[in-house]
């Protein structure tokens, strides 16, 4: 019986995803990251080692989804695990949310998730594990945010069903929630570096555990979650955020 199991990271270079595929390569899994940026998959692989393999596909895009699935199962066969993590947050107030910016927010964190699972269930073993990567916004409003809490309501509804239509073939969905994480991803949101300077200082002097979430805090409970140590989850969320939440 095969005993190291294969597990797709969408969004793997950097961030939460490149710190969950630096974990599972120390705990001996075979990771497989994908991200849309030449430079920062080049970057990411050499950071990462032995080990991982890195495809470029934009999650956006179903034409490339199918290359991905198509990719992977040529090299790999079948896969255990599938973290959708691939996302984009840009900040814009209710009134000043363009079409622009709702069509990509949209086609990245909802549709590219969508079908990422859509074409990625051929080839997953029984049983196998999906986690979803949403966020607290979700459950805790925060202004600026009101399309990128939508895709992440939007694929965290979705759990339930696909637990019910996938439990035959034995996938299971749990999702991640995470805090405000300190990543790359404040840098591409248009924010500016004084507001983002003062959001990660606000959520580290309120925060519990006195600091901001780091990507490397999130890395464990994906092990779990994509680990047989979770098999009878079925729609669980874990809420990784310090206790800001709470
Ligand atoms: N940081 C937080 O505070 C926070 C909180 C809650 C939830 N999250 C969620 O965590 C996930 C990861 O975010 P992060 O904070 O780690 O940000 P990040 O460092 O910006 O990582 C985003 C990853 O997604 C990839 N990506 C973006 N658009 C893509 C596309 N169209 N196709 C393929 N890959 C794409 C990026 O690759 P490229 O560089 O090539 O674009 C990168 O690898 C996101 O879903 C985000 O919504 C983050």
């Amino acid at each position: 019986m095969k005993t190291k199991k294969t597990i797709v990271i969408t969004g793997g270079t950097t961030g939460i995803g490149f710190a969950c595929a630096e974990y599972l390569l120390e705990e001996g899994y075979e990771v497989i990251i994908t991200g849309r940026t030449k430079e920062n998959l080049d970057a990411a692989l050499s950071k990462l080692g032995n080990g991982v393999t890195g495809f470029l596909s934009d999650t956006s895009k179903l034409s490339e989804i199918n290359q991905l699935v198509n990719s992977i199962e040529k090299k790999f066969n079948r896969i255990d695990g599938l973290f959708i993590n691939a996302g984009i947050f840009k900040a814009a107030s209710f009134e000043n949310t363009s079409e622009e910016i709702f069509d990509e927010t949209m086609d990245v964190n909802f549709k590219g998730a969508f079908f990422t699972i859509q074409k990625f269930i051929p080839i997953m073993n029984n049983p196998s594990s999906i986690v979803l990567n949403s966020s607290v916004v979700v459950f805790k409003a925060f202004a600026d945010t009101s399309i990128y809490t939508a895709t992440k309501a939007a694929i965290e509804s979705i759990a339930k069903v696909l637990n019910l239509e996938l439990a035959p073939k034995g996938i299971r969905v749990n999702v991640i929630s995470p805090g405000v994480t300190e990543s790359p991803i404040q840098q591409k949101s248009g924010m500016s570096d004084d507001a983002i300077k003062n959001m990660l200082e606000h959520f580290s002097n309120t925060s519990p555990i006195g600091r901001i979430v780091n990507p490397k805090d999130i890395a464990p409970i994906l092990e779990f979650l994509v680990s047989d140590k979770s098999l009878v989850l079925r729609n669980e969320k874990i809420i990784v955020d310090g206790g800001t939440t709470m």
